[in-house]
């Protein structure tokens, strides 16, 4: 996969080098592209925002310098061929695609994420979007690129979006119901969950199959050694080697601490039938 991203603040995607990103970079499976907008800017103070139409407070983004920033990422050409490759801040990790990863599984899952369109997705974070969610980030790790659009002051002038619709598919999007000074933090977020979802990136797969929300609930509280640590012990049925009986009480603790902190989660999952009888007599407990 590449991710692109266009901002004024190219220095803060530096996080996208480390950890698990920075790893997925060494290894070939990720390619990430920085881009400063202002290289796009034309007049002699790099000027990438003005006043708005109507009046009110704020500037908007000007079109002149998002439309040929946004056409230069799309064929990487122009000051987007030339900069912003980010290289991994985690050297000596073996820079080959892990076998599981065939180039023909990746094309196929970003085939079935886009339906055969070829577009690459242009992210919009912004408070005005659709939720991003665990879903979200589960069809985009099936894409070849995406491109992040990150707007700073009132937003971008809205006809770079209707113009960009025409190379990219766009896609507005919101972390939540507050709002962030730019959209660099949210994409760094964004960049994290769908990453970490691209077959190969973890190594274990059954860490992502048993997520929070990828069946709709919460995880349930984890343990590790010792078995005893200031008086408190673990759970007994977690060292009772009942393999049965560890994945019903993990049920039961998921749907427990999925009731208390996400009620509308629980009326989701009965409304599409996932609660057994089981599952609804803990609930009742
Ligand atoms: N930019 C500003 N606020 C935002 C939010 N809540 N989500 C995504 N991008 C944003």
């Amino acid at each position: 996969m590449r991710l692109d991203v266009v901002t004024i603040f190219p220095e803060y995607l530096d996080p996208l080098r480390h950890a698990l990103l920075g790893r997925a970079i060494e290894r070939g499976i990720l390619e990430v592209g920085v881009h400063n907008l202002r290289d796009w800017a034309h007049d002699v103070h790099k000027s990438v925002d003005d006043t708005p139409f109507g009046g009110g407070p704020g500037m908007v983004m000007k079109p002149e310098v998002w439309g040929p920033a946004l056409d230069d990422v799309v064929a990487l050409t122009g000051p987007a061929a030339a900069d912003g490759v980010l290289d991994s801040a985690l050297p000596h990790v073996p820079a080959t695609v892990p076998e599981q990863v065939s180039a023909q599984d990746r094309g196929e899952d970003a085939a079935a994420a886009s339906d055969g369109d070829r577009r690459p997705v242009l992210v919009v974070p912004t408070p005005g979007g659709a939720p991003f969610t665990q879903d979200t980030a589960q069809r985009w790790s099936g894409e070849d690129r995406l491109v992040f659009a990150c707007g700073r002051y009132e937003g971008i002038d809205q006809r770079v979006f209707d113009d960009a619709a025409q190379r990219y598919r766009v896609e507005e999007v919101s972390l939540g119901d507050y709002v962030l000074i730019g959209g660099e933090v949210a994409v760094l977020v964004m960049a994290e969950a769908v990453v970490r979802l691209i077959p190969g990136v973890l190594g274990n797969r059954r860490s992502h199959e048993e997520d929070s929300f990828q069946d709709g609930l919460l995880e349930g509280p984890a343990y590790t050694k010792p078995r005893v640590w200031r008086d408190l012990e673990v759970p007994a049925v977690l060292t009772s080697g009942d393999h049965g009986k560890v994945d019903r009480w993990r049920r039961d603790q998921a749907l427990l601490r999925t009731a208390r902190q996400r009620p509308d989660l629980i009326e989701a999952a009965r409304a599409r039938g996932d609660l057994d009888r089981q599952d609804l007599g803990v609930l009742g407990e």
